[in-house]
């Protein structure tokens, strides 16, 4: 759980070294994830049209859209699933190229897919160090994983779960989404990006995942959350952004937005209300 990360050498530049000035930027001023000119192209399809969007640290930035709009491409790309076809990705103020999920994870960034990729055969604590063991000797060093799994549910004040040896089959949503995100920020992420984390969830699931969703960006951490749900939306972000048949139509912190300016967004891709847009910085 103490994974220092490293910057392998397909990550340009590594940690520190800002002399270059690849942006222009001042990486202490940048975000921490920003997207310049994002396209991927599948064939003729064109699921992401030179998407620019910023995602900085210790914020909820909400990803809307409607089905098709490109956001599970956008965020494939941020995880190392798709290249882009083009356009330049940056972290810290740094050009990075995330090549791999393994690239992804190097720099902190941990997706949480809608599937959760748990297995329901094993226990928290199993599931929250798969792929991951702690190896002492040769031989899984069991107490430590424990103690370290119990410490970071506790850190993200996620209490329902009553034992960590708990097969994952037997918890509820909200509890399977809970270690889903716990497992994500023990790997010392920075960003976690959460694929419609509430989609399957109750009222009450779904507060107690927004709540966690808040301690996740109150401890620094960058949240981009994508969800179809515009009360979750309102609730938990601290922005907003827009994607509409490929082009991030709009963005900006929340208090520019309403329910009726957002669904106009989704639909339309524009809106009749004055909202922050994406228009080029001069
Ligand atoms: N692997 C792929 N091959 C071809 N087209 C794809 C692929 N993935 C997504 N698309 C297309 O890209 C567009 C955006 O899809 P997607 O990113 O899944 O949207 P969303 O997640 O917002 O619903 C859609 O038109 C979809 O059909
Ligand atoms: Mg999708």
């Amino acid at each position: 759980m103490t994974n220092t990360p490293e910057s392998p050498s397909s990550l340009t530049p590594s940690n520190g070294s800002t002399e270059h000035g690849v942006s222009g930027v001042s990486p202490s001023s940048a975000p921490l994830l920003q997207l310049r000119a994002i396209t991927k192209s599948f064939g003729a399809v064109q699921a992401l049209k030179h998407v620019d969007l910023e995602v900085p640290a210790g914020k909820v930035t909400a990803l809307i859209g409607d089905n098709g709009a490109g956001k599970s491409t956008l965020i494939k790309a941020i995880a190392g699933i798709y290249t882009p076809t083009s356009g330049e990705i940056l972290w810290n103020g740094n050009v990075v190229h995330i090549h791999s999920p393994h690239d992804a994870e190097q720099l902190g960034i941990a997706t949480v897919y809608q599937d959760l990729a748990l297995c329901d055969n094993l226990d928290v604590v199993e599931n929250m160090f798969l792929g991951h063991e702690d190896m002492r000797h040769r031989t899984l060093d069991e107490i430590k994983m424990e103690l370290a799994a119990k410490q970071v549910l506790a850190d993200l004040s996620v209490t329902t779960v009553k034992s960590v040896r708990q097969k994952v089959a037997s918890l509820s949503g909200g509890q399977r989404q809970s270690v889903a995100v716990a497992k994500a920020v023990m790997r010392e992420s920075k960003l976690v990006v959460l694929d419609e984390p509430t989609a399957a969830l109750g009222v009450s699931q779904t507060a107690q995942v927004l709540e966690l969703i808040h301690t996740l960006a109150g401890r620094g951490i960058a949240v981009l959350l994508i969800s179809h749900n515009l009360n979750d939306v309102f609730a938990v972000a601290d922005r907003i952004a827009v994607m509409h048949l490929g082009t991030l139509v709009s963005s900006g912190p929340v208090s520019d937005y309403d329910a009726s300016s957002a669904v106009d967004l989704i639909t339309t891709g524009e809106s009749a209300r004055s909202v922050s847009t994406m228009a080029p910085s001069s």
